[in-house]
């Protein structure tokens, strides 16, 4: 069923990607690693798309390759910078190698909810983020959401010695890698496609992530259960080169970021349905769901708290006092 509905989505992707851009068109390609339609970036995507592709006619086309279908996040970076790609919205852990700044997103417990991440993103401290890699030649243009990291493996996942020993799939950033070992885990980085796979075979044990993509990604399937920790965030950056947008005629560019900043506002502001959706999906499809005392969930806290000394120097006890204004 998987395979099919890969397959099926391959099909109707590669239609629409290659439907509608013409000769003299700005071609603007947006690669991603979600489901286009259930996602809460999927859908902020096919959205983008629909709206540039009918308002920007004949001077913008863009085409969307989700499902890792152009390049996964740990090459899409390096295809932007050689102008292969000129849109892509990677989480906020995958840009270790360009700036150490969004570090503090990984923390764990850090924000309470995405409110918090939202007002936070919109301080003068986040909307600074965005430019932090320019002089790498990548212009973050806006912030979009997706929610709270969950817990899961192969076996129940109730208290932090419930994780020792198991081999846990993380994205690549030095914060989670050490959030893991804080709880006795074994982190293994891998890239997202690749996951279900792991689970399945037995590669790795256990991850993390929000209920859209433990839902989008059918996790729970090759998972004992779903803990509910709500321990950590997956919050998105839209990129793009400075080259590229540098290009743009200065109207063209305007209209562009006009609709972005759009869709970025209506989207960030239904996520919260689009996280329970995915949530309520995976209980309906037979997935099981643990949540946890206020007890248990300290003992989390406790576990993982600690990560963040290691990571306090480089990111900047100012910005993580500041951040942390936004939880009240
Ligand atoms: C992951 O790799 O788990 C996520 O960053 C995937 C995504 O884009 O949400």
């Amino acid at each position: 069923l998987t395979t099919a509905a890969t397959a099926l989505a391959l099909t109707v992707t590669a239609g629409a990607a290659l439907a509608s851009c013409e000769d003299g068109e700005i071609v603007v390609k947006f690669a991603h690693v979600t489901n286009t339609d259930k996602h809460p970036k999927g859908i902020a995507a096919s959205l983008l798309a629909e709206r540039v592709n009918s308002e920007m006619n004949g001077k913008m086309c863009m085409e969307i390759y989700p499902n890792s279908t152009l390049y996964n996040d740990d090459q899409v970076l390096e295809a932007m910078l050689q102008g292969n790609v000129q849109l892509a919205a990677p989480s906020l852990s995958k840009f270790e190698t360009f700036t150490k700044q969004f570090q503090i997103f990984d923390l764990p417990f850090m924000f309470k909810d995405i409110a918090a991440v939202d007002a936070f993103q919109k301080s003068e401290t986040g909307q600074a983020m965005k430019e932090s890699m320019v002089r790498r030649g990548l212009l973050g243009l806006e912030f979009w959401h997706n929610g709270m990291k969950q817990m899961s493996a192969k076996k129940p996942l109730l208290t932090p010695e419930d994780a020792k020993g198991l081999k846990f799939r993380v994205q690549p950033s030095d914060v989670i890698v050490a959030q893991m070992e804080a709880l006795g885990a074994s982190p293994q980085p891998m890239a997202f496609s690749e996951v279900y796979g792991a689970l399945q075979t037995g590669v790795v044990d256990g991850q993390e992530n929000t209920w859209s993509n433990i839902y989008g990604q059918k996790f729970f399937e090759v998972q004992d259960g779903i803990t509910e920790t709500n321990h950590g965030i997956i919050d998105y950056l839209v990129v793009t080169s400075v080259d590229w947008i540098d290009s743009l005629d200065p109207a063209v560019r305007e209209q562009f970021t006009t609709i972005l900043s759009e869709v970025t506002d209506a989207r960030n502001a239904a996520v919260g349905d689009v996280d329970a959706a995915a949530r309520q999906s995976v209980l309906d499809a037979g997935g099981v769901i643990r949540e946890l005392t206020p007890e248990q969930r300290q003992m989390w806290v406790d576990a993982m708290k600690p990560v963040w000394q290691k990571f306090e120097d480089g990111i900047g006890a100012d910005n993580i006092a500041k951040a942390q204004e936004f939880n009240n």
